[in-house]
């Protein structure tokens, strides 16, 4: 008998419960634990009835991810599975926490299935690159028909248990807690009511009734959007639709064939990558597991505006009360009217409850003075990027603020040891940079100052989980790990203009990578007035700023999506770019004013040089310790940048393409275009000269 495994008999239920902690998942051990534990079970003539549960947090949370990519050790999942199927007696599987994967797999191999009502279901291999590889994709839609089975299957969705009642994939919903408690009275009423062995695979009439509908064509239709440039979502709607054109076996083995197939393409690998990297971010290196964190049950906030306004739902969220201050008394009234929009919004699409809108809106107290922030654990502030009003303001907080209360700048470029020096407590003093929108984007990009404590920095690495965001703990330089990476795409995407692309060139290279939208799109959405005003401070205190066809855009009052023209226009009400005529000629006319003579350029040169100058910056902020890690870098950018995890991030990507790839292509640049930012990073030099990768660092 395996460790993880145990065999128990009570009464007439024979009890098999795993035990292999954190979330349970279908590891070698844990297969084959189940394998003898089944057999032990049929073999015990008392046992009238089989249980199936798990100890700690969850049902089998899945397959073991740590174990793909290496030879899968017999026996595999499906046999288990198999075998509980076709088990002499009833088995009843008994949910708490999350079955996902091979974990709802494996329940849906059971005769019977008794769930919490907390419990949530889910197939969520897709969001790996995978599909349901142990007969999710067969026995799923046999309980819920084709429809219901392809959205949970393409959409890796979980479902709450009273929805999976509702659905057929379980057999009944139990408000209580114990797990074991409500298991055993489910089996029990099994034994007594003399229920018999029930097998998904022989279920047929949902099969029946999707016989002959076009439904499959459909949904791929629908998916093609939704789902582009990926993989293994089609996979999944292939393998459901064999549960409805083989029989059951060789609908099995059609699964099996799709499953080979996602396991072997590198977007399994990237978004593998992607989720474990998600999880290590929290690991700080140097941050011990054990360092103290301060509770956070009130938050100021300084800015009301649209960044402002998005910190303080991230907070009222989860429960925790938030008083803005602004200057003026209107300032707040508008910040107030936008948050309520935005909530009112999320109630009519059904996200949350008119009532949950009226909580979290008594959450979001306003005032005009900072007196109000006297009793709160951290302030945000969150004003124009200016930093003399930055250190005014953090001279301001430091009067008024209680000992301990953190003091956080959501600057999205400067520098927090600056900022901190207005104080006389900058080992309180942090940045936070949220991502627009901050209500909406998952990145926490949370900047340690030269003097900030370990426990400040633990804290808002633990904040940003309690708001449901991804934490990433960087260091400070001009614009951090996102900006300054953004920074040098953007200027290499303006050179490439000015040489002779089109914006939408540029634009279509990116999001043909995998980007929701290119650089340019993206300056609209942000507004190209920032860009304007800043080079404009610039050139008052006397700098050389180089000429910039977007100040001609600015100056015709195209500021980008909030005015309906940028370097694109926009319809009414559409965030669509259409190319604009007006703005080829001003980029036509630009060049001759430079003397420049335009060239056809090649989307392989655009990719290279947006790309590459990235990742050779990405490398130069690892050696000099801005993150710690290639993986930090990766998460920052997919989930502040919208990078496709399915590329793993930029530093995964620039792994699997070979950084002597990258290195001699930064030097072709270097030699034909120049400038700092093509200056190969050591590091990459480094790592070239002695063969290896950033994930070996
Ligand atoms: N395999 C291996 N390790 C896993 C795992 C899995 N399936 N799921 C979670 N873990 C690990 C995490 O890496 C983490 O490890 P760490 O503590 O060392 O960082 C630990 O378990 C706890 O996970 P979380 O920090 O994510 O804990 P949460 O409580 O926030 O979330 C969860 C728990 C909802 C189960 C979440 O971990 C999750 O979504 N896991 C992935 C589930 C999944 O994708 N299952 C399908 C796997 S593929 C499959 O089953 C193929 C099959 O069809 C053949």
């Amino acid at each position: 008998m395996s460790e993880v495994v145990s065999y128990r008999r009570q009464g007439v239920i024979g009890v098999i419960t795993v035990n292999y902690p954190p979330v349970n998942a279908l590891g070698h051990a844990v297969r084959s634990g189940l394998l003898a534990a089944l057999e032990q079970g049929q073999a015990d003539a008392d046992a009238k009835v089989l249980l199936l549960l798990c100890e700690g947090r969850t049902f089998m949370a899945g397959a073991d991810i740590r174990e793909f990519g290496k030879p899968m050790q017999a026996p595999g999942l499906p046999q288990v599975i198999d075998a509980y199927e076709n088990c002499r007696k009833p088995v009843v599987a008994a949910i708490h926490g999350t079955a996902l994967g091979g974990g709802l797999e494996t329940a849906l191999g059971c005769h019977y299935r008794v769930a919490l009502a907390s419990a949530k279901l889910g197939l969520p291999e897709v969001k790996l690159g995978l599909l349901p590889g142990a007969g999710g994709t067969q026995r799923l839609p046999r309980l819920t028909g084709a429809q219901k089975a392809l959205e949970l299957i393409t959409s890796g969705d979980f479902v709450a248990a009273p929805q999976a009642l509702a659905l057929g994939i379980v057999d009944a919903v139990d408000a209580g807690d114990d797990i074991k408690a409500v298991g055993l009275a489910f089996a029990q009423s099994v034994a007594d009511e003399g229920k018999p062995v029930r097998r998904v695979r022989d279920l047929s009439d949902k099969v029946e009734a999707a016989k002959g509908s076009d439904m499959f064509e459909q949904f791929r239709a629908g998916l093609a959007k939704k789902a582009r440039g990926l993989f293994s979502p089609f996979k999944c709607v292939d393998a459901v639709e064999a549960a409805f054109t083989l029989s059951f076996d060789d609908g099995m083995k059609r699964e099996r064939e799709l499953f080979t197939e996602c396991m072997a393409s590198p977007q399994r690998a990237g978004l593998i990558h992607a989720f474990f990297a998600e999880r290590e971010v929290a690991k700080v290196p140097g941050l011990a597991k054990d360092t103290p964190v301060r509770d956070i049950d009130s938050v100021g906030i300084i800015g009301a505006g649209t960044m402002g306004g998005g910190i303080a739902m991230n907070f009222a969220n989860v429960g925790i009360p938030v008083t803005m201050v602004e200057v003026k008394q209107e300032a707040l009234d508008k910040g107030l009217a936008i948050i309520r929009r935005n909530y009112e919004n999320s109630a009519k699409k059904g996200r949350i409850s008119q009532a949950q809108v009226e909580e979290r809106m008594a959450l979001i107290n306003t005032s005009l003075s900072y007196d109000d922030f006297k009793d709160v654990d951290l302030v945000i502030e969150a004003v124009f990027e200016n930093m003399a009003i930055k250190k005014e303001i953090f001279a301001k907080l430091d009067e008024v603020c209680k000992p301990g209360a953190i003091l956080a700048s959501n600057t999205s470029t400067l520098d927090i040891d600056e900022i901190a020096s207005a104080t006389q407590r900058p080992e309180d003093v942090v940045g936070m940079h949220f991502f627009s929108p901050a209500n909406v984007m998952k990145l926490l990009e949370n900047v340690r100052g030269s003097k900030t404590s370990a426990e400040v920095k633990a804290t808002v690495m633990a904040v940003a989980k309690t708001i449901n965001k991804v934490g990433v703990l960087v260091g400070n330089c001009h614009g951090f790990v996102g900006n300054r990476m953004l920074h040098k795409r953007g200027a290499e995407a303006m050179a490439l203009v000015n040489e002779g692309a089109s914006p939408q060139q540029v634009d279509k290279v990116l999001t043909d990578l995998g980007y929701p939208m290119g650089q340019f799109a993206m300056s609209d959405l942000a507004g190209i007035d920032v860009g304007y005003r800043i080079r404009e401070e610039r050139r008052k205190a006397g700098e050389t700023v180089e000429a910039s066809w977007m100040d001609k855009l600015v100056e015709q009052g195209r500021l980008g999506q909030k005015t309906q023209a940028g370097v694109y226009k926009y319809e009414d009400g559409s965030r669509t770019p259409i190319v604009d005529p007006v703005v080829e000629q001003i980029i036509a006319d630009f060049r001759a004013e430079q003397g420049i003579t335009p060239r056809a350029i090649s989307d392989q040169e655009i990719l290279e040089r947006c790309m590459y100058v990235m990742i050779n910056e990405g490398a130069k902020i690892l050696e000099e310790g801005i993150a710690d890690r290639a993986l930090d870098v990766d998460v920052v950018w997919i989930y502040g940048y919208g990078f496709p995890a399915y590329r793993g991030g930029p530093m995964f990507w620039a792994d699997q393409l070979g950084l002597d790839t990258i290195l001699a292509a930064v030097k072709t640049y270097q030699d034909r275009v120049g400038g700092a930012q093509w200056q190969p990073s050591p590091l990459l030099e480094k790592l070239v000269s002695e063969g290896k990768t950033f994930a070996d660092l």
